[in-house]
Protein backbone atom coordinates (compact mmCIF):
# COMPACT_ATOMS: atom_id res chain seq x y z
CA UNK A 1 0.00 0.00 0.00
CA UNK A 2 1.46 3.25 -0.56
CA UNK A 3 1.02 5.95 1.99
CA UNK A 4 1.74 8.46 -0.25
CA UNK A 5 2.38 9.92 -3.84
CA UNK A 6 3.46 12.39 -6.03
CA UNK A 7 2.09 13.17 -9.80
CA UNK A 8 3.49 15.54 -12.07
CA UNK A 9 4.74 17.33 -9.15
CA UNK A 10 6.27 20.76 -10.95
CA UNK A 11 8.17 23.23 -8.50
CA UNK A 12 9.30 26.11 -9.53
CA UNK A 13 11.97 28.51 -8.19
CA UNK A 14 12.82 32.20 -8.75
CA UNK A 15 16.49 33.09 -8.18
CA UNK A 16 17.57 36.63 -8.98
CA UNK A 17 18.27 35.74 -12.50
CA UNK A 18 16.09 32.82 -13.89
CA UNK A 19 13.79 30.88 -12.73
CA UNK A 20 15.01 27.35 -11.92
CA UNK A 21 12.40 23.85 -12.40
CA UNK A 22 13.49 22.37 -8.95
CA UNK A 23 10.74 19.45 -9.52
CA UNK A 24 9.94 19.37 -13.51
CA UNK A 25 6.99 16.30 -13.60
CA UNK A 26 8.13 14.22 -10.37
CA UNK A 27 5.92 10.95 -9.76
CA UNK A 28 7.27 8.56 -6.71
CA UNK A 29 5.45 6.57 -3.82
CA UNK A 30 6.46 5.92 -0.89
CA UNK A 31 5.09 2.51 0.09
CA UNK A 32 3.86 2.30 3.80
CA UNK A 33 6.68 0.58 6.76
CA UNK A 34 9.46 0.69 3.47
CA UNK A 35 12.36 2.58 2.87
CA UNK A 36 12.32 4.47 -0.24
CA UNK A 37 15.48 6.02 -1.42
CA UNK A 38 15.91 9.24 -3.65
CA UNK A 39 19.36 10.00 -5.02
CA UNK A 40 20.72 12.24 -7.27
CA UNK A 41 23.64 14.63 -7.33
CA UNK A 42 23.89 17.94 -5.56
CA UNK A 43 20.93 20.57 -7.01
CA UNK A 44 19.45 17.88 -8.49
CA UNK A 45 15.77 18.93 -6.30
CA UNK A 46 15.70 16.56 -3.59
CA UNK A 47 15.74 18.58 -0.41
CA UNK A 48 12.79 20.49 -2.81
CA UNK A 49 10.89 17.14 -3.32
CA UNK A 50 11.23 17.16 0.78
CA UNK A 51 10.58 20.56 1.57
CA UNK A 52 6.98 20.77 -0.48
CA UNK A 53 5.74 17.33 0.61
CA UNK A 54 6.37 19.27 3.52
CA UNK A 55 4.49 22.56 2.80
CA UNK A 56 6.88 24.71 2.68
CA UNK A 57 6.97 25.36 -1.24
CA UNK A 58 3.92 25.46 -3.42
CA UNK A 59 4.04 23.56 -6.29
CA UNK A 60 3.06 25.08 -9.65
CA UNK A 61 1.51 21.94 -10.74
CA UNK A 62 0.94 18.54 -9.85
CA UNK A 63 -0.92 16.47 -6.84
CA UNK A 64 0.89 14.77 -3.36
CA UNK A 65 -1.44 12.22 -1.96
CA UNK A 66 -0.75 11.38 1.43
CA UNK A 67 -3.11 8.45 1.48
CA UNK A 68 -5.85 9.63 -0.34
CA UNK A 69 -5.68 13.57 0.54
CA UNK A 70 -4.27 15.84 -1.74
CA UNK A 71 -1.72 17.73 0.99
CA UNK A 72 -0.23 20.01 -1.69
CA UNK A 73 -3.32 22.05 -0.87
CA UNK A 74 -2.30 24.93 2.29
CA UNK A 75 -5.27 23.89 4.49
CA UNK A 76 -3.69 20.79 4.75
CA UNK A 77 -0.85 21.45 7.18
CA UNK A 78 -2.22 20.21 10.56
CA UNK A 79 -2.70 16.70 8.73
CA UNK A 80 1.13 17.42 7.57
CA UNK A 81 2.63 18.24 10.35
CA UNK A 82 0.70 15.30 12.10
CA UNK A 83 1.87 12.99 9.77
CA UNK A 84 4.86 13.40 8.41
CA UNK A 85 8.31 14.57 10.04
CA UNK A 86 12.14 15.16 8.83
CA UNK A 87 15.00 14.99 9.89
CA UNK A 88 18.01 17.30 8.23
CA UNK A 89 22.04 16.78 7.94
CA UNK A 90 23.15 19.05 9.93
CA UNK A 91 21.79 18.52 13.88
CA UNK A 92 23.73 21.59 14.68
CA UNK A 93 21.20 24.03 12.59
CA UNK A 94 18.21 22.02 13.48
CA UNK A 95 18.27 22.78 17.27
CA UNK A 96 17.62 25.82 18.99
CA UNK A 97 21.17 26.20 21.03
CA UNK A 98 19.13 27.90 23.84
CA UNK A 99 17.03 24.85 25.11
CA UNK A 100 17.88 22.17 26.54
CA UNK A 101 17.06 18.59 25.31
CA UNK A 102 14.49 18.58 27.76
CA UNK A 103 12.73 21.56 25.85
CA UNK A 104 13.27 20.88 22.88
CA UNK A 105 11.47 17.68 22.61
CA UNK A 106 8.51 18.98 25.24
CA UNK A 107 8.38 21.76 22.80
CA UNK A 108 7.70 19.28 19.68
CA UNK A 109 5.29 16.61 22.00
CA UNK A 110 3.05 19.79 23.07
CA UNK A 111 2.40 20.54 19.34
CA UNK A 112 -0.16 17.22 19.49
CA UNK A 113 -0.60 15.94 22.72
CA UNK A 114 -1.92 17.76 26.09
CA UNK A 115 1.10 16.66 28.70
CA UNK A 116 2.46 17.99 32.10
CA UNK A 117 5.85 18.49 32.75
CA UNK A 118 5.97 15.01 34.42
CA UNK A 119 4.26 13.08 31.84
CA UNK A 120 6.26 14.87 29.30
CA UNK A 121 9.50 13.95 30.96
CA UNK A 122 8.61 10.15 30.83
CA UNK A 123 7.58 10.19 27.26
CA UNK A 124 10.81 11.65 26.58
CA UNK A 125 12.64 9.58 28.52
CA UNK A 126 11.36 7.43 26.71
CA UNK A 127 12.02 8.30 23.47
CA UNK A 128 15.92 8.72 24.33
CA UNK A 129 16.05 5.19 25.53
CA UNK A 130 14.70 3.97 22.03
CA UNK A 131 17.22 6.35 20.15
CA UNK A 132 19.85 4.84 22.79
CA UNK A 133 20.85 8.03 24.63
CA UNK A 134 20.53 8.03 28.56
CA UNK A 135 17.86 10.16 30.38
CA UNK A 136 20.64 12.51 31.95
CA UNK A 137 21.13 14.43 28.12
CA UNK A 138 17.94 16.08 29.10
CA UNK A 139 19.14 18.71 31.01
CA UNK A 140 21.90 19.29 28.58
CA UNK A 141 22.05 22.33 25.60
CA UNK A 142 22.78 21.30 22.06
CA UNK A 143 26.97 22.70 22.81
CA UNK A 144 27.18 19.84 24.91
CA UNK A 145 26.22 16.47 22.83
CA UNK A 146 28.56 15.12 20.25
CA UNK A 147 27.18 15.58 15.98
CA UNK A 148 26.29 11.59 16.40
CA UNK A 149 24.21 12.18 19.97
CA UNK A 150 22.54 15.36 18.53
CA UNK A 151 21.53 13.39 15.12
CA UNK A 152 20.07 11.09 18.10
CA UNK A 153 18.24 14.00 19.59
CA UNK A 154 16.65 15.12 16.21
CA UNK A 155 15.44 11.36 15.22
CA UNK A 156 13.73 11.39 18.76
CA UNK A 157 12.29 14.62 18.01
CA UNK A 158 11.03 13.00 14.86
CA UNK A 159 9.57 10.23 16.45
CA UNK A 160 7.98 11.79 19.84
CA UNK A 161 4.71 12.40 17.85
CA UNK A 162 4.71 8.78 16.70
CA UNK A 163 4.30 9.94 12.84
CA UNK A 164 3.75 7.26 10.10
CA UNK A 165 6.33 8.85 7.76
CA UNK A 166 9.56 10.33 8.15
CA UNK A 167 11.75 11.77 5.62
CA UNK A 168 15.85 11.57 6.23
CA UNK A 169 17.64 14.51 4.20
CA UNK A 170 21.11 12.68 4.41
CA UNK A 171 21.16 12.21 8.12
CA UNK A 172 24.50 11.12 8.07
CA UNK A 173 26.56 13.32 5.69
CA UNK A 174 27.35 15.29 8.56
CA UNK A 175 28.77 12.49 10.75
CA UNK A 176 31.95 10.48 10.26
CA UNK A 177 31.75 7.28 8.85
CA UNK A 178 31.62 4.87 12.16
CA UNK A 179 28.64 7.52 13.90
CA UNK A 180 27.08 7.52 10.38
CA UNK A 181 26.94 3.85 10.81
CA UNK A 182 25.63 3.46 13.86
CA UNK A 183 23.15 5.72 12.94
CA UNK A 184 21.80 3.74 9.80
CA UNK A 185 21.42 0.74 12.28
CA UNK A 186 19.11 2.67 14.48
CA UNK A 187 17.02 3.70 11.89
CA UNK A 188 16.56 0.46 10.60
CA UNK A 189 15.89 -0.99 13.88
CA UNK A 190 13.21 2.02 14.60
CA UNK A 191 11.83 1.35 11.35
CA UNK A 192 11.15 -2.36 11.95
CA UNK A 193 9.78 -1.80 15.47
CA UNK A 194 7.40 1.02 14.60
CA UNK A 195 6.71 0.28 10.66
CA UNK A 196 7.54 3.61 9.97
CA UNK A 197 8.00 4.82 6.36
CA UNK A 198 11.05 6.41 5.52
CA UNK A 199 12.15 8.75 2.67
CA UNK A 200 15.65 8.64 2.48
CA UNK A 201 17.56 11.38 0.72
CA UNK A 202 21.14 11.16 -0.28
CA UNK A 203 23.37 12.21 -3.10
CA UNK A 204 25.43 8.34 -2.73
CA UNK A 205 23.71 5.07 -3.76
CA UNK A 206 26.36 3.60 -1.66
CA UNK A 207 24.83 4.50 1.63
CA UNK A 208 21.18 3.90 0.72
CA UNK A 209 21.88 0.30 -0.08
CA UNK A 210 21.51 -1.22 3.12
CA UNK A 211 18.50 0.65 4.20
CA UNK A 212 16.26 1.38 0.94
CA UNK A 213 13.83 -1.18 -0.55
CA UNK A 214 12.61 1.06 -3.34
CA UNK A 215 15.17 3.86 -4.98
CA UNK A 216 14.41 6.81 -7.26
CA UNK A 217 17.02 8.24 -8.90
CA UNK A 218 16.78 12.07 -9.84
CA UNK A 219 18.38 14.24 -12.42
CA UNK A 220 18.09 17.73 -13.07
CA UNK A 221 14.04 18.06 -11.48
CA UNK A 222 13.58 14.86 -13.10
CA UNK A 223 13.05 11.02 -11.73
CA UNK A 224 15.25 9.35 -14.61
CA UNK A 225 14.95 5.81 -13.39
CA UNK A 226 13.31 3.57 -10.20
CA UNK A 227 13.25 0.28 -9.40
CA UNK A 228 13.16 -2.17 -6.49
CA UNK A 229 16.74 -2.12 -4.78
CA UNK A 230 17.98 -5.37 -5.75
CA UNK A 231 17.33 -4.65 -9.41
CA UNK A 232 18.40 -1.22 -9.60
CA UNK A 233 21.85 -2.11 -8.07
CA UNK A 234 21.96 -5.16 -9.58
CA UNK A 235 21.08 -3.71 -13.33
CA UNK A 236 21.28 -0.17 -13.52
CA UNK A 237 20.16 1.26 -16.51
CA UNK A 238 20.44 4.63 -17.19
CA UNK A 239 23.87 6.56 -17.87
CA UNK A 240 23.35 9.01 -15.05
CA UNK A 241 22.56 5.88 -12.68
CA UNK A 242 25.88 4.37 -13.46
CA UNK A 243 27.77 7.44 -13.57
CA UNK A 244 26.48 8.07 -9.63
CA UNK A 245 27.58 4.48 -8.57
CA UNK A 246 30.75 4.95 -9.73
CA UNK A 247 31.09 8.10 -7.66
CA UNK A 248 30.72 7.20 -4.56
CA UNK A 249 33.74 8.97 -3.83
CA UNK A 250 33.89 12.16 -5.32
CA UNK A 251 31.32 14.70 -6.47
CA UNK A 252 29.32 14.48 -9.62
CA UNK A 253 28.67 17.88 -11.96
CA UNK A 254 26.58 16.91 -14.12
CA UNK A 255 23.81 19.43 -13.87
CA UNK A 256 23.39 21.91 -16.70
CA UNK A 257 23.97 25.06 -15.18
CA UNK A 258 22.80 28.13 -17.19
CA UNK A 259 20.67 26.57 -20.07
CA UNK A 260 17.07 25.76 -19.68
CA UNK A 261 16.03 22.00 -21.22
CA UNK A 262 12.47 22.37 -22.53
CA UNK A 263 12.79 19.13 -24.44
CA UNK A 264 13.60 15.64 -24.46
CA UNK A 265 16.41 14.27 -22.38
CA UNK A 266 17.93 16.83 -19.96
CA UNK A 267 21.46 14.61 -19.77
CA UNK A 268 21.91 14.21 -23.56
CA UNK A 269 24.77 16.81 -23.73
CA UNK A 270 27.13 14.41 -21.48
CA UNK A 271 25.72 11.48 -22.73
CA UNK A 272 27.89 9.04 -25.48
CA UNK A 273 24.44 7.67 -26.45
CA UNK A 274 22.86 10.56 -27.04
CA UNK A 275 21.07 11.06 -30.35
CA UNK A 276 18.16 12.85 -32.33
CA UNK A 277 15.76 10.88 -30.81
CA UNK A 278 16.92 11.71 -27.08
CA UNK A 279 16.89 15.62 -27.76
CA UNK A 280 13.66 15.30 -29.20
CA UNK A 281 11.66 13.26 -26.74
CA UNK A 282 11.55 11.73 -23.25
CA UNK A 283 10.81 8.23 -22.97
CA UNK A 284 9.74 5.67 -20.40
CA UNK A 285 10.78 1.62 -20.67
CA UNK A 286 10.20 -0.77 -17.89
CA UNK A 287 12.84 -3.26 -18.89
CA UNK A 288 12.29 -6.07 -16.64
CA UNK A 289 9.34 -5.93 -14.08
CA UNK A 290 8.85 -3.40 -12.03
CA UNK A 291 12.29 -1.30 -13.13
CA UNK A 292 11.89 2.07 -14.86
CA UNK A 293 13.91 3.78 -16.90
CA UNK A 294 13.67 7.61 -18.48
CA UNK A 295 15.75 6.26 -21.89
CA UNK A 296 16.07 5.46 -25.64
CA UNK A 297 18.92 3.23 -25.22
CA UNK A 298 18.94 1.60 -21.88
CA UNK A 299 19.31 -2.23 -23.68
CA UNK A 300 22.55 -0.07 -24.63
N1 LIG B 1 14.65 28.62 -1.76
C1 LIG B 1 15.17 28.53 -3.00
N2 LIG B 1 15.07 29.56 -3.85
C2 LIG B 1 15.55 29.49 -5.10
N3 LIG B 1 16.16 28.40 -5.60
C3 LIG B 1 16.29 27.34 -4.79
C4 LIG B 1 15.80 27.34 -3.44
N4 LIG B 1 16.08 26.13 -2.89
C5 LIG B 1 16.70 25.41 -3.83
N5 LIG B 1 16.83 26.12 -4.98
C6 LIG B 1 17.40 25.64 -6.25
O1 LIG B 1 16.63 24.51 -6.64
C7 LIG B 1 17.48 23.50 -7.18
C8 LIG B 1 17.34 22.23 -6.35
O2 LIG B 1 17.89 22.47 -5.06
P1 LIG B 1 17.81 21.38 -3.90
O3 LIG B 1 18.28 22.06 -2.65
O4 LIG B 1 16.46 20.80 -3.90
O5 LIG B 1 18.87 20.31 -4.38
P2 LIG B 1 19.43 19.01 -3.62
O6 LIG B 1 19.30 17.90 -4.57
O7 LIG B 1 18.78 18.88 -2.30
O8 LIG B 1 20.98 19.38 -3.44
P3 LIG B 1 22.00 18.99 -2.25
O9 LIG B 1 22.42 17.55 -2.49
O10 LIG B 1 23.14 19.95 -2.44
O11 LIG B 1 21.30 19.18 -0.93
C9 LIG B 1 18.89 24.10 -7.18
O12 LIG B 1 19.12 24.68 -8.44
C10 LIG B 1 18.82 25.16 -6.11
O13 LIG B 1 19.75 26.18 -6.38
S1 LIG C 1 17.75 9.24 -23.36
FE1 LIG C 1 19.54 9.30 -24.70
S2 LIG C 1 20.75 11.02 -23.97
FE2 LIG C 1 19.33 10.50 -22.36
S3 LIG C 1 20.46 9.10 -21.07
FE3 LIG C 1 19.31 7.84 -22.51
S4 LIG C 1 20.73 7.50 -24.20
FE4 LIG C 1 21.56 9.20 -23.01
MG1 LIG D 1 19.51 18.86 -0.33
Amino acid sequence: MEILKTENLKVYLKQRHRIVKALDGVDIFLKKGLTTSLAGESGCGKTTLARTILGFHAPVAGKIYFKDTDIALKKNEALIRKNIQIVFQNPFLSLNPRYTIFSALYEALRVFQRVDREKASEIITRVLSEVELEDDCMDRYPHQLSGGELQRVCIARSLINKPPLIILDEPTSSLDVTTASKIMKLLIKLQKVHSITYLFISHNLRVLKKISHVCFIMYYGKIVEYGPKELLYNNPLHPYTRLLFEAANHTLKFMPQEHAVEQGCAFAPHCDLADQACRDSLQRAEPEPGHFVYCHHSDK
